[in-house]
């Protein structure tokens, strides 16, 4: 499996991984040499210039501005190379791919998680396969939680009311540790899981295997869409109804009556169901639809979404 394991890092089994050990080892390089020089050097003063005899004077020292420039300047080009590394790895772990191989949506309550697969199966463990790229969607159904998977340097909270997203790409198989690292109450600590990286085909053959599939979540947000009403005003075909056609959605900007704009994404949809009134589409002020708050569970919502992003 050609493993990396150190003492200073975890075992990296991420794309990204890597390149936030090299930035933490040079990190550490950096403060070590700093460390080295500030006290080597105060060791050394303090030597040569001890006080000798009672009558010693300290010798007055004016300003060097060569040595005053080196001394700062060299800090601030250090500075700016971490600032600039720090900010390309980050762009790098959170721009999620356009095209992710699978989108597996995470719920987390006290103190479980949940793995929910575009056909509708769920997993206690996170299973993806390696070498392709993974984007979690996930939510709360209570308190904040945070997924953290440690061997692939990926971090992200999982907050009530709301979508975060996460995506790796593993690049070797294997069991890897999943913890919750926003503190949440009694079980906090007991709050595991494990991701599993298989082969793409073991994969494949896992996600349709008949153990805990349901319905898939756009069939299920199908559903929903009709049984609660949603056609009443929104078309999925494009034409003008009541409400916005919601044909081709995602991705596209709406224009609100205030002015401002949006990308819609899962979260725009969830605020649409949940607090309508709050962004209203530019043309639409007429009649106003009612929040669905109570009236759909977070299932509901992440399956409406689904739905709504294959109206291409
Ligand atoms: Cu969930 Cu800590």
């Amino acid at each position: 499996m050609g493993a990396t394991t150190s003492t200073l890092t975890p075992i990296a089994a991420s794309t990204f991984a890597g390149d936030f050990d090299n930035l933490y080892i040079f990190l550490v390089a950096v403060s070590a040499l700093a460390s080295l020089i500030v006290i080597g050097g105060m060791t050394y003063f303090l030597v040569k210039y001890r006080r000798k005899s009672a009558n010693d004077k300290t010798a007055y020292i004016d300003h060097n501005h060569t040595l005053e420039f080196i001394w700062s300047f060299i800090p601030f080009v250090i500075f700016m190379v971490i600032f600039a590394w720090g900010a390309f790895v980050y762009y790098k772990q959170r721009v999620i791919p356009e095209n992710p191989y699978v989108e597996i949506h995470v719920k987390a309550w006290q103190w479980q998680w949940e793995f929910q697969y575009p056909n509708g199966k769920t997993s206690n463990d996170l299973v993806a396969p390696v070498n392709r790229p993974v984007k979690l969607i996930m939510t709360s159904t209570d308190v904040i939680h945070s997924l953290f998977v440690p061997a692939f340097r990926m971090k992200q909270d999982v907050v009530p009311g709301m979508f975060t997203q996460a995506w790796f790409e593993a690049n070797q198989t294997g069991e890897f540790q999943i913890f919750c690292t926003e503190f949440c109450g009694t079980k906090h600590s007991e709050m595991l899981a494990k991701v599993k990286i298989i082969t793409e085909d073991e994969f494949k053959s896992w996600m349709w295997n008949d153990s805990n599939k349901g319905k898939p979540l756009a069939a299920l947000g199908q559903e929903l869409f009709n049984s609660k009403g949603c056609t009443a005003c929104h078309s999925v075909d494009g034409s003008a109804k009541i409400g916005p056609s919601l044909q081709g959605l995602i991705g596209k900007e709406r224009t609100f009556t205030d002015g401002s704009k949006r990308v819609a994404d899962e979260n725009y949809i969830r605020d649409s169901v949940l607090t309508p009134q709050k962004q209203i589409v530019n043309g639409f002020a007429t009649v106003q639809m009612t929040s669905f708050q109570g009236l759909l569970n977070e299932d509901d919502i992440k399956a409406i979404a689904e739905f709504i992003k294959t109206l291409k």
